[in-house]
């Protein structure tokens, strides 16, 4: 096998949200006959060495309970921290987790009370907003500033609300779902500043940090000071590998450390799972060279799909992406009202992108679209959307 990522997989019936579960996404919506560009997974196979991995696993057809996590996975995740990211965590620090959003729910949990604010930075990642308020929490919106086509995060806003002591909670999407962006050292900096400055937590979401684009760098949170910080790390974005349940937590203050792993052995989930647990640690010793190969891939698509939309959908606005393999597209410029602009993309374009006003209000009319597929797919999307906003 090899990472042949123009090759059209077919994961109809293969018990594939992204192509067997639309209908249910999409309600009120016709999406028979569209492609499906929405949830964030990947059109690829995973690596060689991943797949060999759980091959060898599978074939062995014993599936009995995994020993107690072992250093392996912590190491793992250290060195690839270190190759990637240029940042040291000490292996103590990392803990398992059976995903990022159960890593939210977790802290969320843990870590604050109900009624309790948790600020975050819409148009931002859903399952946020879901996350505080299925906990009972309240999710304190400080929108980002959308400008000349870039966001930035609004500080004072920022400053105000961590500084209300109801709030304890901030939750940072770095780099940034569904907006693209990588954030720079200095907006780190400040953020960090506003949370420390307010004894405000900060947890910071950094499952994209492997998708991030010539010219940009990622930072994690974590290289800027290690209080008050629960970091969730995961291989499932950057090598496909969400099904697997599989992702990392990075904390490095022991109190916190241990308040989090005790609700894990509460739920008898420290170990997590076999397959997602090999899968992480090949991936992350093997992976590198997919990678690359991936970004430039997923570089050319974008490339494209830019020049693409600026030459035949005069209407629409490609956000710039520096990071995430999802693309951001405005299309407030086409005169029309929120609702149209779904129902032009889904059943006229026959595109399934991720619904800008999923993301929050300042979503509207803006349609997320997933570049980790095949070329050919996002050439067709396009053309249909050109089609599609021009009549
Ligand atoms: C910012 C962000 N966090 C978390 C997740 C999901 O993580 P997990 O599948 O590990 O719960 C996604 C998936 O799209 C994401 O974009």
């Amino acid at each position: 096998m090899h990472n042949d990522f123009d090759e059209l997989l077919n994961r109809k019936g293969t018990d594939c949200l992204k192509w067997d579960g639309c209908a249910a996404r999409f309600p009120g919506l016709d999406t028979s006959g569209a492609l499906p560009m929405w949830v964030a997974d990947a059109d690829f196979r995973a690596p060689r060495e991943v797949v060999e991995r759980l091959t060898q696993m599978a074939g062995f057809g014993v599936y009995g309970y995994p020993a107690p996590l072992r250093e392996e996975f912590a190491g793992a995740l250290k060195s690839w921290l270190h190759r990637r990211h240029k940042l040291e965590i000490k292996k103590d620090w990392v803990l398992f987790s059976p995903g990022v959003v159960p890593s939210l729910n977790i802290a969320i949990q843990t870590f604050t009370d109900e009624k309790d604010g948790i600020i975050i930075q819409p148009p931002v990642y859903y399952p946020f907003k879901r996350s505080i308020e299925a906990n009972r929490r309240k999710a304190i919106n400080n929108p980002l500033i959308y400008k000349d086509g870039r966001y930035l995060m609004d500080f004072d806003g920022l400053a105000e609300k961590a500084a209300d002591k109801n709030n304890k909670m901030l939750i940072l999407c770095s780099p940034h779902n569904p907006v693209g962006r990588v954030w720079e050292e200095s907006e780190l900096r400040r953020l960090r500043t506003v949370c420390a400055e307010n004894g405000v937590l900060l947890f910071s979401d950094e499952i994209h940090s492997d998708i991030v684009f010539a010219g940009h760098t990622h930072l994690p949170a974590l290289a800027l000071g290690t209080e008050k910080i629960v970091t969730a790390f995961s291989m499932s974005k950057t090598f496909n590998l969400a099904g697997l349940h599989a992702s990392a937590v990075v904390i490095p203050d022991a109190l916190l450390r241990q308040k989090f792993r005790d609700w894990l052995r509460r739920s008898s989930m420290e170990s997590g799972g076999s397959f997602g647990v090999q899968a992480f640690i090949a991936a992350c010793r093997y992976g590198e060279p997919y990678l690359e190969e991936m970004l430039s891939y997923i570089e050319e698509s974008i490339s494209f799909a830019r020049e693409f939309t600026a030459k035949n959908i005069p209407c629409a606005r490609f956000v710039n992406m520096e990071g995430t393999y999802l693309a951001w597209l405005d299309f407030n410029g086409s005169g029309l009202a929120p609702d149209v602009i779904d129902k032009t993309v889904v059943e006229k374009a026959k595109v399934l992108g991720d619904l800008g006003r999923w993301f929050g209000e300042e979503g509207a009319g803006f349609v997320r679209l997933n570049f980790a597929c095949p070329r050919a797919i996002v050439k067709q999307a396009l053309e249909n959307l050109q089609k599609a906003f021009q009549a």
